[in-house]
């Protein structure tokens, strides 16, 4: 172990502007990997693209010359840690190094806790948490060869908060967070803070994640209200490519989420269960299915197309309203109950 380097600073950007800067993103054959790596393209950046997808990729990777960017498409299982190591090998051997990387591939199996089966609960586990986990072992000697940069976990406010019949999902995401945590710990005390480590914990993104997901629920699978654009978390991250920071929201309604259930977490999980239980299925019935838990299905699509749920604020935030309202009267009538007893 090393002491701290002197003169360490907290939260170090890339060591160069973004169009001359290479970034690794996973899980960017579909939505927000796409998103993100358009956005990287349009400002100039060299971006490596990851996923299972290949065709997929490629698409992406046109587009990105097209706007301006270099690209490579690297067909990676992100559970595979040599598919990993691969990963981070060939795109620095073709840019020359590796700036930033971005953690994003993920799988979701919906339905009750036990009603999903464990083969899949294990495989959510292994692409989302041990995904990431093998980004950031692929990606740290890298970044430091480069003199220091940033790693972007992409998680959810499912990282903080928690959603009914999205257990092996909120548990890999919770799990993200606290990997993040310890490993920016540990890169501070053992000096190499030049490596920043960032967590996204996005609201409901129109992609087509919905689509993709395992479904054990018997009925269509809507994404919860309101749902933003994809390019909200691809500029969150941007952002927090230029300006890293620990944490940062994508998405008004995750914010406010995430207030909810640091001020009630009792309140808010009751109404963020209700809400869930209310929001995320549609009338149709739907038959058991796998989606791309094990097997890609990717088509490089940005977009999941349910800009209809977008502008739904409105009653997400009368559920949240209601419960803010609950959460003052509860809160004062601790605070009566307490100076009476004190009196
Ligand atoms: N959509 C939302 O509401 C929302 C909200 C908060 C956070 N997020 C997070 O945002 C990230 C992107 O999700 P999205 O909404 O853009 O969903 P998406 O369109 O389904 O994208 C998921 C990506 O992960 C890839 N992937 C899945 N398994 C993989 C594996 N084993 N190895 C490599 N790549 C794999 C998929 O491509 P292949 O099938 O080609 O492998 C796809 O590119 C995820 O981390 C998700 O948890 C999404």
């Amino acid at each position: 172990m090393t002491d701290p380097e002197p003169g360490y600073r907290p939260g170090m950007p890339l060591t160069r502007s973004l169009d001359d800067s290479t970034v690794v993103i996973t899980g960017a054959s579909s939505g927000i990997g796409a998103a993100t790596a358009y956005a990287l393209a349009r400002r100039g950046a060299a971006v490596a693209l990851a996923a299972r997808s290949g065709a997929a990729l490629d698409q992406v990777a046109q587009r990105c010359r097209e706007l301006g960017g270099q690209a490579l498409a690297v067909p990676t299982d992100v559970t595979d840690m040599a598919s990993m190591q691969r990963l981070a090998d060939r795109t620095a051997a073709e840019f020359g190094r590796i700036d930033a990387w971005v953690n994003n591939a993920a799988v979701s199996a919906v339905g009750l806790f036990d009603e999903i089966p464990v083969a899949e609960f294990r495989r959510v586990l292994e692409v989302n948490l041990l995904g990431a986990v093998h980004g950031i072992r692929a990606a740290l000697p890298h970044l430091g060869a480069a003199g220091g940069g940033v790693l972007v976990n992409n998680a959810s406010v499912l990282a903080e908060v928690a959603m009914p019949y999205q257990s092996a999902y909120n548990a890999t995401k919770h799990g993200i967070r606290g990997l993040a945590d310890t490993v920016r710990q540990e890169l501070r005390v053992t000096g190499r803070g030049h490596i920043s480590i960032c967590t996204i914990l996005p609201a409901t993104i129109d992609t087509p994640f919905f689509r993709h997901a395992a479904n054990h629920s018997g009925r269509e699978l809507l994404p919860p209200p309101p749902v933003y654009p994809p390019e909200v978390v691809a500029e969150t991250i941007v952002r927090m490519l230029r300006r890293p920071r620990r944490e940062a929201y994508a998405g008004g309604a995750a914010r406010l989420i995430g207030l909810q259930w640091r001020l009630a977490p009792a309140l808010a999980e009751r109404t963020l269960g209700w809400y869930a239980h209310r929001t995320q299925f549609g009338p149709a019935a739907r038959a058991d299915s796998t989606g791309n838990v094990f097997h890609a299905d990717a088509d490089a699509h940005r977009n999941g197309g349910w800009q209809g749920r977008r502008r739904q604020l409105v009653r997400m935030t009368a559920a949240f309203g209601l419960a803010a309202a609950g959460t003052a009267v509860g809160t004062m009538a601790a605070f009566s109950r307490r100076s009476r007893l004190e009196r």
